[in-house]
């Protein structure tokens, strides 16, 4: 294998950048790990004066992942998020203007491996988000597991990041007024098992959750698409039924984790590692699809809604498909 080198003269700005991608994918794959190990070792030796005033903060703070979070301003705005945006870089692009009198569900397509366009453009303060839509909030809703992990869990928040559970997403809707949009990964991170350059498979038709959220607090869904997403990474080929995707899943069911085995470019070199390429993500939010407020939603209403915003989602791909590189007979697979 021939390795393929950075050059030594890169700008400065671009090593940054690097840098900041790399410290991001560290965290995503090893700082909850580590997190456990650091309470596990105080434990071991006996730093009581730390851990114990900790689980005792953790037992009175366990529910504040579903009660909003707890967002700090000055951490959405370090320095490390402008050069992360452009290593990518991440741009959003708006297809129509919000009414911040009402509450939003973002569904966000496709997961990818690491998700970098939503954490980009709904957790950090140097995305075009304020200025897109002016008087709202977002909350970026991922996989309670992460918030039983210690100080992990106050990360995740600091950033504005907090729990998909219904209770989570509740909180954020359910108050009028309005001004606040929640973005879900729809398809979960079982979806990362499909994310292949060039492949657009979405997990989406036995996931009606959202809908029925949405229903009942008469917030209005809006399909996000943001492509560039599975062209970061490769990874080994799984396809369902392969021994490699058996055990995979498997995983996944028994621990909700998704563990597809990924391949890129590392730090100094373009051959091998887990540094996402350099290539554009371009994140469009779709036109709002309203929704009437129906506190006790029948299954045909349920259904009746999916469907229209499944068709929403694939005229959304269809319409910007060609602006960003991807032939006309590319299409979405649901699954
Ligand atoms: C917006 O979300 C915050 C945090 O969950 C919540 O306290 C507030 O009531 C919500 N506002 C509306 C209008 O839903």
């Amino acid at each position: 294998m021939k390795v393929k080198f950075a050059p030594l003269n890169t700008p400065l700005k671009r090593r940054l950048q690097t840098a900041a991608v790399f410290q991001w994918v560290l965290t995503f794959l090893l700082l909850a790990e580590v997190c456990i190990g650091i309470i596990v070792m105080l434990i071991i030796y006996n730093y009581w004066y730390i851990y114990i005033p900790y689980l005792i903060w953790l037992y009175f703070d366990w529910n504040t992942p579903e009660q909003g979070g707890r967002r700090f301003s000055w951490v959405q705005s370090w320095t490390v998020w402008r050069y992360f945006q452009d290593y990518f870089p991440i741009h959003l692009i708006k297809t129509q203007d919000l009414d911040p009198g009402h509450n939003y569900i973002f569904g966000f397509h496709p997961h990818g491996i690491f998700v970098p366009g939503a954490f980009g453009n709904f957790c950090t303060s140097y995305s075009d988000f304020k200025k897109l839509f002016p008087g709202f909030t977002p909350f970026l809703h991922v996989i309670s597991f992460w918030f039983q992990c210690p100080f992990f869990r106050e990360y995740l928040m600091s950033i504005g990041i907090v729990s998909v559970s219904k209770k989570s997403i509740t909180h954020v809707l359910s108050k009028n007024g309005g001004g606040n949009i929640s973005v879900i990964v729809l398809g979960g991170a079982k979806e990362s098992l499909e994310a292949y350059p060039g492949k657009f498979s979405l997990f989406i038709r036995h996931h009606k959750g959202f809908v029925k959220l949405a229903l009942i607090h008469g917030a209005s869904l809006v399909p996000v698409f943001s492509f560039g997403e599975n062209e970061l990474l490769k990874q080994m080929n799984n396809p369902e039924g392969s021994w490699l995707r058996t055990a995979q899943d498997t995983v996944y069911k028994l621990t909700g984790l998704a563990l597809p085995l990924i391949y890129a470019r590392g730090v100094f070199q373009y051959s091998f590692g887990f540094m996402p390429y350099r290539k554009p993500i371009h994140t469009v939010v779709g036109r709002p699809i309203p929704v009437q407020q129906t506190p006790h939603p029948t299954p045909e209403q349920i259904d009746k809604l999916h469907q229209t915003y499944v068709e929403e989602l694939k005229k959304l791909f269809d319409e910007h498909k060609g602006k960003y590189g991807i032939s006309e007979d590319k299409v979405l697979v649901f699954k």
